[in-house]
């Protein structure tokens, strides 16, 4: 039998215990061992709750009993989240979590800590939520030079633009309409201004380069900015908007970027609609795969959870390499970034064109009715010279960019 401790009895937390309680059968079939909740921290009680009778209120009944080989992180937020899991990995016991504030930020040093203990750091639901996704880049992927991961990796944001474009309203109705179905927390700012993309992106990226990309170091822009007119002239290019994490290969360096993005129809990920996600890899000898499903939620991420204990269990004192050297990994400059770019300017097309012809160069003009403004779509260029060529015409409305 396998001995595990739970670390938060909130959602994703009582979602694993939920877990490997209904699915007990099959998991001990499957797992060749049974697994068993030895005890649950949390400072709150639960009266009634099944955990009642396993439940802990002190840490160090945890981290100092020796039966404990597995412990689960589902407290979220760095402190104590880290101190917690540093303290189970320096006594040996394996930590698998959900918190991907954590892994973005201590992914390395919690690596070599679990490396040195030969257990294990396991994370697959801190990205993706349900979506497999660290594990098959970690394994089935492992041949392959990666060229490019990005993905639709937060549905609270992909929620509102789809609803944005689905029912023509404005992002604060369809934000509120959000919160008040419980899609979008009260405190909404870290999926809106895209900062748990960010995170997301910085482990896939780290994960395939094999070294920290720092998400302080990523450009980031969220979905504030994008209102109704933008989402009709999506309509009229055939396209959607859609938040986009993603790092790729640029030569022989690195590049990130969180951004809302046009894609059309031929994109493999025009139709993650929804509260969904989906990941893109492209490897160098696998070729395009998609990861699509439940980017959040209490029992699919519970359920990613769930297999890095199992992973964990047939791995006890023998540690599973996973390469993410702590030195940061130079990303190219934003300014040197590539795009072609949709933008909008704000006067007549007859005000417009010939001045944003002499700022951005060859340019492919869009009509969605809109009289007051002119709107096109730029030939690639870099974000330094899309800056420039904005301050000269001193107009710009808002911009997105192109993803091809
Ligand atoms: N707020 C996140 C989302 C939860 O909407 O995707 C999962 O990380």
């Amino acid at each position: 039998m396998i001995n595990v401790s739970i670390l938060g009895y909130g959602t994703i937390g009582s979602g694993v215990f939920d877990i490997l309680d209904k699915n007990s059968h099959i998991i001990t079939k499957r797992n060749g061992e049974e697994i068993h909740v030895k005890s649950v921290l949390d400072l709150r009680d639960f009266k009634g709750d099944p955990v009642e009778s396993v439940l802990v209120h002190d840490f160090s009944e945890i981290e100092n009993d020796d039966e404990v080989q597995i412990v689960v992180e589902t407290m979220g937020g760095l402190h104590p989240a880290y101190d917690f899991v540093k303290a189970c990995l320096e006594k040996g016991k394996s930590v698998c979590t959900s918190n991907k504030a954590l892994v973005a930020a201590f992914g390395p040093e919690l690596l070599s800590i679990a490396e040195k203990k030969n257990c294990n750091f396991l994370f697959e639901a801190s990205v993706g939520g349900g979506i497999p996704i660290i594990r098959p880049l970690k394994t089935s992927l492992a041949p392959d030079e990666i060229l490019e991961i990005s993905g639709i990796l937060n549905g609270t944001t992909n929620y509102i633009l789809t609803e944005m474009s689905e029912k023509g309203s404005d992002f604060e109705t369809v934000l509120k309409d959000a919160q008040d179905k419980g899609y979008a927390e009260k405190d909404p700012s870290a999926d809106i201004e895209g900062y748990d993309t960010c995170r997301k992106i910085a482990i896939l990226t780290s994960l395939a380069y094999g070294r920290q990309v720092g998400f302080e170091d990523i450009y980031t822009e969220g979905i504030t900015k994008i209102t109704e007119r933008d989402i009709n002239y999506a309509k009229k290019l055939g396209a959607k908007i859609k938040i986009f994490g993603s790092g790729k290969k640029d030569g022989d360096r690195i590049s990130a970027m969180v951004a809302p993005k046009l894609i059309t129809q031929e994109h493999p990920l025009y139709s993650v609609d929804g509260v969904f996600n989906a990941i893109l890899v492209k490897g160098n000898m696998a070729g395009d795969i998609m990861f699509y499903g439940q980017g959040a939620g209490k029992h699919a991420t519970a359920s990613a959870v769930v297999s890095d204990i199992m992973e964990a269990s047939k791995h006890l004192g023998i540690n599973i390499k996973t390469i993410w050297e702590p030195e940061k990994l130079g990303l190219v400059p934003f300014e040197e970034s590539i795009s072609k770019f949709f933008v909008r300017l704000s006067g007549t097309a007859q005000d417009n064109s010939a001045k944003a012809g002499k700022a951005f160069g060859s340019l492919t003009p869009v009509d969605a009715g809109y009289s007051d403004e002119f709107a096109f779509i730029t030939e690639a260029m870099t974000e330094g010279t899309f800056r420039k060529a904005a301050e000269e015409t001193g107009n710009v409305i808002n911009k997105i960019r192109i993803d091809a």
